[in-house]
């Protein structure tokens, strides 16, 4: 049996105005695995992964997911706080209460793992898109989560640091063991994962293997034009 690193049960959401934005969803993710969530503007993707990470509360369902979380906003800039690279990463782990030394080690590792060592003490305003979503991944990796979710984090990416950016992520969810759920609507980075989900106006309407769900998402966005 697979064990999961994320896990959905019979979820259901309502924003205060009384709209249903996620209906009856389960879904599961096993531990290790890389999976994208799939939908058109407006399906509740965002809002499926905030639920997932405790950032809303459902109002019935059930929600398991291995602690610690890491979360990748889709702009980095609401996310990235401090004044430099290195200060950044740092800042995740405060509430860890770690030695200076312990903090310095946990900072090189994960900038290390996301190739951006060199650029520790560099401000975070010198940077590139891709490079300032690397920073958010290395700031969960150095609070070595379990669970990476991923909120379009290549929506303001131009194509080529778009999919060295999910093709990075592969390889540290692969050499980690993290289980991670990538939100996109770009069908090329299904490519990278090891299985999708397809959520249509708050409903999960398909899951698993990516190359049929691109192939299914190709007919619909055919059939649109
Ligand atoms: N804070 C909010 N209050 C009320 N309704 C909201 C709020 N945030 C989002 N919604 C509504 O919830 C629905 C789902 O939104 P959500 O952001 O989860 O979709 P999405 O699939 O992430 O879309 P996108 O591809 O545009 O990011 C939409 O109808 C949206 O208008
Ligand atoms: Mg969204």
């Amino acid at each position: 049996m697979t064990v999961a690193g994320i896990e959905v049960k019979n979820l259901n959401f309502f924003w205060p105005n009384g709209e249903q934005v996620i209906k009856s969803c389960s879904l599961q993710v096993p531990k290790g695995e890389f999976w994208m969530l799939l939908g058109t503007n407006g399906s509740g993707k965002s809002t499926l992964l905030r639920l997932i990470a405790g950032l809303l509360a459902p109002q019935s369902g059930e929600i398991g997911v291995l602690p610690p979380i890491g979360f990748v906003f889709q702009n980095p800039d609401h996310q990235l706080v401090m004044p430099t690279v290195g200060a950044d990463v740092a800042f995740g782990l405060v509430s860890e209460k770690l030695a200076p030394a312990q903090v310095k080690a946990r900072v090189e590792e994960a900038l290390g793992a996301v190739n951006l060592l060199s650029l520790q003490r560099r401000p975070i305003y010198a940077l590139s898109g891709g490079q300032k979503q690397r920073v958010a991944i290395a700031g969960a990796i150095a609070r070595h989560c379990e669970v990476l979710l991923l909120d379009e984090p290549t929506a303001l990416l131009d194509p080529d640091s778009q999919l060295d950016l999910v093709a990075s992520v592969r390889r540290l969810v692969k050499s980690r063991g993290i289980t991670a759920l990538w939100v996109t609507h770009r069908l090329d980075e299904l490519n990278y994962c090891d299985g999708a989900f397809l959520l249509e106006k708050g409903i999960l309407v398909d899951t698993g293997d990516a190359e049929r769900l691109k192939q299914r998402l190709m007919t619909v966005e055919n059939e649109v034009v």
